[in-house]
């Protein structure tokens, strides 16, 4: 496996694979990886020949009170399993390299980032789509690939490529999670004993949601109220937010049809964690 710490190297070498008409696949993550990431190459590998992961906590996107200081990070262990799963090219540049010192320039979405994670976390996605634009423009792939575990960002990154016509097919995977359901995070390491067993009230949150709709329960609010209920009966839980949106415009749905996306963000004790769910009616 390659390791690039360069933008022109990178820009370069994916001049020269593109010319010998290599298929690029990307996934841009930040790190701490989890088999959720490498669910992502294996897809990547499936649909290219040529793979490139690229491990970058991107400072735009965290608010001056989150955690961007102490988000995990373990360069060696990354590499290991990345070059244990066959990836061609790791890409990894500093902060320095990726961002020049006066960087002005940011890509920002319009109503998409207003909900959800939007509220909580003003210019997070101005941040994800500044990067991403960046590292596009950097790996130049034909795929790229992201997790529907972030939801909301898979939908306005793929608005993004849409709307700014960069010639880039977006491909999402599942959401992988441990056997007891929780959904694997990079920041589920922050969590002691009693909140990794809290931690599992979003995921059958998320069940009881799903089978009070699959019983026939059409009222949102009645459902997002069953759903808070079971959060709150944790002695480390705060709800961010828990609701119930269309699932391509992201506006609240008080009667429950079409393809609604169930979306939770909940802190447990300091560490903030989001999971969903899609259900199509
Ligand atoms: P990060 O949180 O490291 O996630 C990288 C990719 O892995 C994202 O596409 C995310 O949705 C996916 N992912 C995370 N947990 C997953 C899980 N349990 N199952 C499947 N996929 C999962 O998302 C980011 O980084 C950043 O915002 C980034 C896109 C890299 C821009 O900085």
């Amino acid at each position: 496996m390659r390791i690039i710490k360069n933008v022109s190297e990178m820009q370069s070498f994916a001049n020269s694979l593109r010319a010998k008409d290599e298929k690029i696949s990307f996934v841009p993550t930040m790190g701490f990886l989890h088999e959720g990431h490498l669910s992502l190459v294996e897809i990547a590998q499936n649909n290219s020949t040529f793979v490139v992961v690229s491990i970058f906590v991107n400072p735009t996107q965290f608010g001056p009170n989150e955690d961007f200081d102490s988000y995990p990070r373990d360069f060696e262990r990354d590499k290991s399993l990345l070059e244990a799963k066959g990836v061609d090219v790791l890409f990894a540049p500093t902060k320095e390299e990726f961002y020049s010192e006066n960087h002005l320039t940011y890509v920002q979405n319009g109503s998409l980032s207003d909900f959800l994670c939007g509220n909580s976390r003003p210019n997070h996605f101005r941040g994800v789509t500044t990067v991403v634009s960046k590292l596009f423009n950097t790996v130049k792939p034909h795929i790229a690939v992201f997790g529907q575990k972030d939801a909301q960002q898979v939908l306005i990154i793929k608005k993004m490529v849409q709307d700014l016509n960069f010639d880039i097919e977006i491909l999402v995977g599942e959401i992988s999670r441990e056997k007891d359901g929780l959904a694997l995070s990079s920041r589920n390491k922050y969590l002691s004993e009693v909140e990794r067993k809290d931690a599992l009230v979003l995921s059958e949150s998320l069940g009881l949601a799903e089978k009070m709709i699959f019983d026939g329960e059409r009222n949102s609010e009645l459902v997002i109220s069953k759903m808070t209920d079971l959060i709150l009966e944790k002695q480390t839980a705060r709800i961010d937010y828990a609701e119930i949106v269309s699932s391509e415009s992201l506006e609240k749905i008080d009667f429950l049809k079409g393809e609604i996306l169930i979306a939770l963000a909940v802190f447990i004790g300091k560490t903030r964690l989001i999971d969903n769910k899609i259900i199509k009616l």
